[in-house]
């Protein structure tokens, strides 16, 4: 049985169900109606297909919020629907499905192999309905909220980077360069999706330093070098109730951490440093190197591979994490722009 969603710290109330959509796929139109009778009894607004091709087509052109769908249906039946509507690369794959039928419990292995997130059995009870629809549009609209939270941190992201004129495109080459280096070794895709996050996000905690410290011109003192660090902290403090963000946390707070404990903000040694952190890390000194800077011009990439290859030799660097990362410059899969 589904529980709730967590008390959601951003904000409240599950929407009304005025404002949400719910898609009802069924071949057999006495059924398709008297679910749509139901849910607009309840205040739901409904929309119908016959079957799993053109509730493809519909959900591709206007998802909805929620989808009910039956399972055998001639043509294309509700198990692959529903495979192609939570498969990993597939842009719906957080939208809600119950799968509708007669199911026995083998079939409910398949659907919940197929990424079913509920499921309702005929006859229809209509209380269950009722209960299971509302229990899933809460999780949805929980799901829509942490999705527009991240989104505003990573507009924050940008705001920053745009307040600085000599990291335009930062983050963007950093989510690149940690992604590629992320599938060089291996990593999986949660891995590689928070790597492209934490590259926009690093950073984010610049927002609390003061822009006289932040665009400096010339060295900082050891008082403004202190509270520059402070940018990792910061960061992970804002982003501290986003549980979808736990793994970006890591790099916001440790990609400045190195090796061999001469880091900061915490002086973390060898593998207590997330390796995410430290490949963001390393792919941050790399962009730092290759483009101008308010302290420096653009440097060619060869002296900068040849800088991280020392700090490995030194200890500052995973000597694992920079050989992967130098093939992949040597191989033309990671270009650092133009130098001007
Ligand atoms: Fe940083």
């Amino acid at each position: 049985m589904m529980t709730g969603p967590p008390a959601n710290p951003l904000s409240g109330a599950t929407p009304s169900p005025g404002r949400t959509r719910v898609l009802i796929v069924d071949d057999e139109p006495p059924s398709r109606a008297l679910l749509e009778r139901l849910l607009r009894e309840d205040g739901y607004q409904t929309s119908t297909a016959p079957d799993g091709e053109t509730a493809l087509e519909m959900i591709a052109a206007n998802p909805p919020d929620l989808v009910l769908l039956d399972v055998q249906m001639t043509g294309m039946d509700g198990f692959e629907v529903c495979r192609r509507l939570k498969a990993p690369e597939s842009p719906v794959r957080l939208m809600p499905v119950i799968l509708v039928a007669g199911i026995g419990e083998d079939h409910k292995v398949v659907g919940i192999e197929a990424g079913a997130d509920d499921f309702i059995n005929k006859p229809f009870k209509p209380a269950e309905i009722r209960a299971r629809v509302r229990s899933l549009v809460r999780l949805k609209h929980y799901i829509d909220e942490l999705d527009s939270a991240e989104a505003i941190i990573r507009s924050l992201a940008m705001t920053i980077e745009a307040r600085d004129a000599y990291t335009e495109g930062h983050c963007d080459r950093l989510a690149r360069y940690a992604a590629a280096l992320g599938r060089e070794i291996g990593l999986g895709q949660e891995e590689i999706a928070a790597l492209e996050r934490g590259g926009y996000m690093h950073d984010i905690g610049k927002v609390g330093i003061p822009d006289a410290i932040l665009h400096k011109d010339g060295r900082l003192t050891a008082a403004e070098r202190k509270t520059m660090q402070q940018h990792t902290v910061i960061g992970d403090h804002l982003c501290h109730e986003l549980r979808s963000l736990r793994l970006v946390r890591g790099i916001i707070r440790h990609h400045h951490e190195r090796w061999d404990g001469s880091g900061y903000p915490d002086g973390l040694t060898g593998d207590r440093i997330p390796v995410l952190a430290q490949i963001v890390g390393i792919v941050d000194v790399f962009d730092a190197m290759t483009t101008d800077r308010s302290y420096q011009a653009a440097r060619p990439a060869a002296e900068a591979v040849a800088e991280l290859e020392r700090g490995a030799r030194e200890g500052r660097f995973h000597a694992d994490l920079v050989r992967p990362f130098v093939d992949l410059v040597a191989r033309g899969v990671i270009v650092p722009p133009p130098r001007g």
